[in-house]
């Protein structure tokens, strides 16, 4: 990011080449009488520059009227002190983040630490005057972290191309930080979207910024808070020139794996970043909804420390995960008495990323039924008071039942685990296909494999999977255990009828496997009627492929 250049006399000339080359040049000026210097250069042993050419440099010597003067006579470490105490006052940042939201002062401390000097930068709104300061001050010992609150001086602090990643939350905001930051900006400078914007909406503004000269790349990150400070999963996408330019803080801050790679790949062009997190957060959330309604099944009967202790069980073997994990904890968490989770309203949030997935997944015609299961189950959970009147004051079900097995619980969760999975990426292969963006779902697997909230043993396997099969489905010894496996889901699933529990996500997983390993479907009886009120024509499979068809269907 820089060089130390010494010379014996540069001209003035010369000086002034420099600076027409350079973006910033930090001048100093070691002054000393020629009988010092004389001194010092005949104790030099070796060197190519004898005492001798000292006049002739005396002579060429033109004293600068600007800069660091400083004089020689003192102490070597002195001189060095008053150097790079006058060079930090003038020092530029190879990187900025803009917001020091929870995500964005991680991030930051992350990149501090693999040694970036970086400029930080957070709007001084009403209640956020102190943000910068006290961030600044509680990590005294990021000493390449420069912290402004002011726009412009942020942005001239960082080196020219400037790279500057925003970490604000996804909608119209960006969109306005974009207005007051592109008129600050110069051609070639780079501006990356951390946060989890649509994918259409980014790559609108790249081409906005396109437009003006400068590059917007939308780049998935996930791992939450503790992700973001010791390790993200980044899921980059854009321009791949561009991203060549900041590849190399993004890949040093992410996660590493088990095999020592870098969680952090180019993905592909436009908004390919930003898709490729919005499926992460689609499987996401049927991850998430499995172990819920995993919950759901055993609460009627086993306390939260014995459901915990089966869920740590699963959890060292190939079921392991990082959500499995938690879950675990999150059912042992106590609180006074009782245990947190006992207390905590039954209504699930969202900030719309499964909804994307769904939709997308219907505008693909990809039957991603996991996912709208998954967003359906948490919008249902959100009519609290309605649930309340309605339920007659039925409380928890499945108290009555016997449990089904719980080997069998074991492989349902396992078998719609990987039809989640199948899912999730089909979706991406078909979006590849549609979007022409050559997506390495193999290169994707083994992004996820450290650092993002769908970490896993299954991850880790799919790496091998997709290199080799392209498709969860295609791939032998998946195919057979969940033929295997298919009856244990069906126990949990008639379980889950008599007890009165909906199993949103496990059926869609069942649905989906049954359809998809089904020879005959009703389908043609849908194609009759289409064409019997709407003339739209069906297929016969007792006719050449292509040919369509059409019949006066009434009397
Ligand atoms: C991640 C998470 C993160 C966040 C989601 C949650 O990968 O780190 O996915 O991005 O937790 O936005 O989304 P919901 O609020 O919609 O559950």
């Amino acid at each position: 990011g820089g060089a130390v250049l010494a010379c014996s006399a540069l001209k003035e000339k010369y000086r002034q080449v420099l600076l027409t080359h350079t973006s910033e040049v930090f001048w100093v000026y070691l002054s000393g009488s020629y009988e010092l210097i004389h001194k010092r250069i005949t104790g030099r042993k070796g060197h190519f520059m004898g005492a001798e050419l000292l006049r002739s440099q005396f002579e060429a010597l033109e004293v600068p009227g600007y800069g660091l003067h400083v004089d020689i006579s003192d102490k070597p470490e002195e001189i060095c002190n008053r150097i790079i105490f006058a060079c930090m006052g003038k020092r530029t940042s190879v990187f900025g983040v803009f917001g020091l939201g929870v995500m964005g002062r991680s991030i930051s401390l992350n990149i501090a630490e693999r040694g970036f000097a970086l400029s930080v930068y957070n709007r001084p709104d009403a209640g956020e005057e102190k943000v910068v300061r006290d961030f600044l001050d509680k990590n005294a010992w990021a000493t390449r972290i420069q912290g402004f609150t002011n726009l412009k001086e942020f942005v001239d602090s960082l080196q020219r191309p400037r790279k500057i990643l925003l970490m604000i939350s996804a909608g119209p905001v960006i969109d306005s930080v974009l207005d007051s930051l592109i008129p600050l900006l110069e051609k070639g400078d780079i501006l990356i979207d951390g946060g989890n914007s649509h994918y259409k909406d980014t790559a609108r503004r790249a081409q906005r910024l396109t437009k003006q000269g400068l590059t917007f790349l939308g780049v998935g990150i996930s791992g939450g808070e503790e992700g973001a400070r010791r390790g993200p999963s980044i899921m980059p996408g854009g321009d791949p020139v561009a991203y060549g330019k900041v590849a190399g803080v993004l890949e040093a801050i992410a996660a590493k794996n088990k095999s020592g790679d870098t969680c952090c790949k180019y993905v592909g062009p436009e908004g390919a970043g930003h898709f490729i997190k919005m499926v992460h957060n689609g499987i996401e959330y049927v991850e998430m909804q499995l172990l819920a309604e995993l919950y759901a099944v055993l609460r009627g009967q086993l306390s939260n420390d014995a459901m915990a202790d089966i869920l740590a069980e699963w959890n060292q073997g190939e079921l392991s995960s990082y959500l499995l994990g938690i879950t675990a904890d999150i059912l042992r968490k106590r609180e006074g008495e009782g245990y947190l989770l006992d207390r905590i309203l039954d209504s699930a949030g969202n900030k719309g990323t499964g909804s994307w997935s769904s939709k997308e997944a219907l505008d693909l015609g990809m039957p991603g039924n996991m996912m709208s299961a998954a967003v359906f189950a948490r919008y249902v959970s959100s009519f609290k008071e309605q649930r309340l009147r309605l339920s007659g004051g039925l409380s928890l079900a499945g108290r009555d039942l016997p449990l089904p097995d719980l080997d069998d619980l074991r492989d349902a969760y396992e078998f719609a685990r990987l039809i989640n999975h199948q899912q999730g990426f089909e979706l991406m292969r078909m979006a590849s296909v549609e979007y022409g963006w050559n997506l390495d779902l193999s290169a994707i697997a083994s992004i996820w494999t450290s650092g993002c909230i769908i970490k896993s043993t299954l991850m880790e396997s799919l790496h091998e999977t997709f290199l080799k099969y392209g498709n969860l489905l295609e791939a032998p010894e998946i195919r057979s255990l969940l033929w295997r496996q298919e009856s244990a889901l069906a126990l949990l699933l008639s379980h889950a009828l008599q007890s009165r529990l909906a199993l949103h996500a496990f059926s869609a997983a069942q649905h989906y496997w049954i359809d998809m390993t089904t020879k005959d479907l009703p389908a043609n009886l849908i194609q009759a009627q289409r064409d019997y009120f709407g003339a739209h024509t069906y297929k016969r499979k007792d006719a050449p492929e292509g040919n369509s068809f059409h019949t006066q269907w009434g009397s």
